[in-house]
């Protein structure tokens, strides 16, 4: 759906940021409001868009209704925001993403389909709807949001981590790609944060994420640390970026004991 709100970017450097109503996309589109850039909030949460847009301030922002399943979406979506930045799309956030676990046989197909079509093709969609605009602003860059899941793949995780791999795959794949016209790209790998999408997703049938990992006495961060994170990524440089102590540190174990590594996972995993 077109834009909602009328304010301009005046000059302001831009950034669309999907899945913005709500935990990571929210807190980054905060984060860059504060900065003095205008922001393009995308999501399929139309109240959740509003209170968003009201969070951001009204003056720093438009809100569009996009499924970032729906490639015609992006194409008039992004079109409406270019006429609001005078042509400039300075970065493109693709962090709308959904988390199901479970036994891979015991999954819905629904479920199955729908992590892969948004977290992935909804990455894939977005990269190549954004490109012309992205190439057309000098030093722009794409933000990709997978996770520490795709590093490792926890049992139970199986196609959330499968999605996460692959952006972190078609992430160095477009780094060398859009290089070739300029434009960067950033794949930021967070650990679990205190989002509400650890109230969503599900390993076993009794209980969510939130409670499994309060078991578990797993560390979950707070989600200012990805938008701090998304912040230095876009100001500084390299494509991987890790956030939370505890992924930089299982980033570093699975390359050096990748066997000792999924042992850890099959160990934990059998303990929720
Ligand atoms: P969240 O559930 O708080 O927010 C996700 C947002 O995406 C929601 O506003 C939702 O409406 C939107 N969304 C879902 N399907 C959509 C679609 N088809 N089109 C457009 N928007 C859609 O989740 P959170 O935690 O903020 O997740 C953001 C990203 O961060 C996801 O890609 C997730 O996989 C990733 N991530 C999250 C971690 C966590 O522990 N919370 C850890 C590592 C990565």
């Amino acid at each position: 759906m077109a834009a909602s709100g009328n304010m301009r970017a005046d000059g302001r450097r831009a950034i669309f940021i999907t899945g913005a109503a709500s935990g990571i996309g929210l807190a980054t589109a905060r984060r860059f409001a504060a900065g003095g850039w205008f922001v393009g909030l995308a999501d399929i949460d139309s109240k959740g868009l509003a209170a968003a847009l009201e969070a951001v301030g009204a003056d720093n922002g438009a809100t569009f209704r996009l499924d970032v399943r729906d490639r015609g979406g992006w194409k008039r979506d992004l079109a409406a925001f270019a006429k609001l930045t005078d042509g400039r799309l300075d970065v493109l956030v693709n962090n709308a993403g959904v988390a199901k676990g479970g036994y891979l046989e015991q999954q819905a197909a629904a479920d199955v389909d729908l992590q892969v079509d948004v977290n992935l093709k909804g990455v894939i969609n977005g990269c190549q709807a954004a490109f012309d605009l992205l190439a057309a602003t000098p030093g722009a860059l794409v933000v990709n949001v997978a996770s520490v899941a795709g590093v490792i793949a926890p049992p139970r995780m199986g196609v959330y981590a499968a999605t996460k791999f692959a952006v972190r795959g078609l992430s160095e794949a477009l780094e060398g790609e859009f290089a070739r016209v300029g434009v960067g790209v950033r794949c930021v790998l967070p650990w679990f944060i205190d989002t509400p999408l650890l109230d969503k997703a599900r390993l076993s049938s009794n209980e969510d994420l939130r409670v499994s990992l309060r078991e578990q006495k797993t560390t979950v961060y707070p989600v200012e640390m990805v938008s701090d994170a998304i912040w230095r990524a876009v100001h500084g440089k390299g494509l991987h970026h890790f956030v939370g102590g505890r992924a930089r540190q299982v980033g570093w174990l699975s390359r050096l004991a990748p066997t000792f590594v999924r042992k850890q996972l099959q160990q934990q995993a059998e303990a929720f």
